[in-house]
């Protein structure tokens, strides 16, 4: 987290976090965690048993700086790949496999952000994994296909597909997990964590909104696997009605604020 010098700032912005999840908390929880709770709790119950993401989260507990992408993002991120990987494995593989995939999509899912705050960040993190990984019971062919899926899981980046066909659903999952963020977490987690690090001021938030706003739509035709396919667009959309309501709100509150006869300084409550 960023330094605390400016107390008027990061007091503005905590109060317009807690903004954000009064909005979020008013819609249902995504689809994806409605109707496929088995698969999402299977994937958290193999995840806390799996002693290589252990592992993997003190390292990067260990790391500073990761903009807004830090050990909530990785975590959320490795248990929704390992619940897209058990639900589109069922019925394609033997359990052993799956179960092995499970435990790979974790390793990845948590490891994928190493580099963020690198340019290039996808194939810095590639380089470090790794690294990491040569200390890992992993065969050669699971450390290639975490590597690999870390290097593919940039969003409008060009991607190379994967000979191996466990490998691509490794990779594809990652990613869906990923832009899966970009739906409610990125309102009530990630716009906060960056502006916080970056020390980001309202003002500039309120300025990069709409853009933002913007970008998140184009993400929606990206999802890779089928499951991602039919669950990502629910993500985004729900995290739009949430950013464009909070939007709404910081803007009025914003304006009413910075006027001169105005006294208040606190946002208005939910
Ligand atoms: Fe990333
Ligand atoms: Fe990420």
């Amino acid at each position: 987290m960023g330094t605390k010098q400016n107390p008027v700032i990061l007091q503005t912005l905590s109060d317009a976090k807690i903004l954000s999840e009064k909005i979020a908390d008013t819609f249902a929880a995504p689809r994806f965690y409605r109707e496929k709770k088995i698969e999402v709790g299977e994937s958290l119950r193999l995840f806390e048993n799996n002693p290589m993401a252990t592992a993997c989260m003190e390292i990067i507990a260990t790391r500073a700086n990761f903009s807004g992408h830090g050990l909530s993002h990785a975590r959320k991120v490795a248990i929704d790949a390992g619940a897209i990987i058990l639900i589109e494995g069922q019925h394609a593989m033997e359990n052993d496999r799956v179960n092995r995939a499970v435990v790979l999509a974790h390793i990845a899912g948590i490891l994928h952000d190493i580099k963020r705050s690198s340019k290039n960040h996808a194939r810095r993190g590639a380089e470090e994994a790794r690294k990491i990984l040569r200390g890992f019971d992993l065969t050669d062919k699971e450390q290639v296909s975490v590597v690999d899926a870390i290097g593919n899981h940039e969003a409008f980046q060009p991607c190379a597909s994967l000979a191996a066909p466990d490998a691509q659903l490794l990779s594809d999952a990652l990613y869906d997990a990923d832009k899966f963020r970009w739906g409610p977490d990125n309102f009530t987690e990630m716009i906060w964590d960056i502006s916080d690090t970056l020390d980001i001021s309202i003002e500039i938030l309120l300025d990069h909104f709409p853009a933002g706003l913007k970008s998140l739509k184009k993400i929606r035709d990206t999802f890779r696997t089928s499951t991602g396919r039919e669950y990502g667009p629910d993500f985004i959309t729900l995290g739009l009605k949430i950013g464009e309501m909070l939007y709404k709100k910081l803007e009025k509150e914003h304006r009413r604020n910075s006027s001169p006869d105005c006294g208040g300084d606190r946002y208005e409550r939910l």
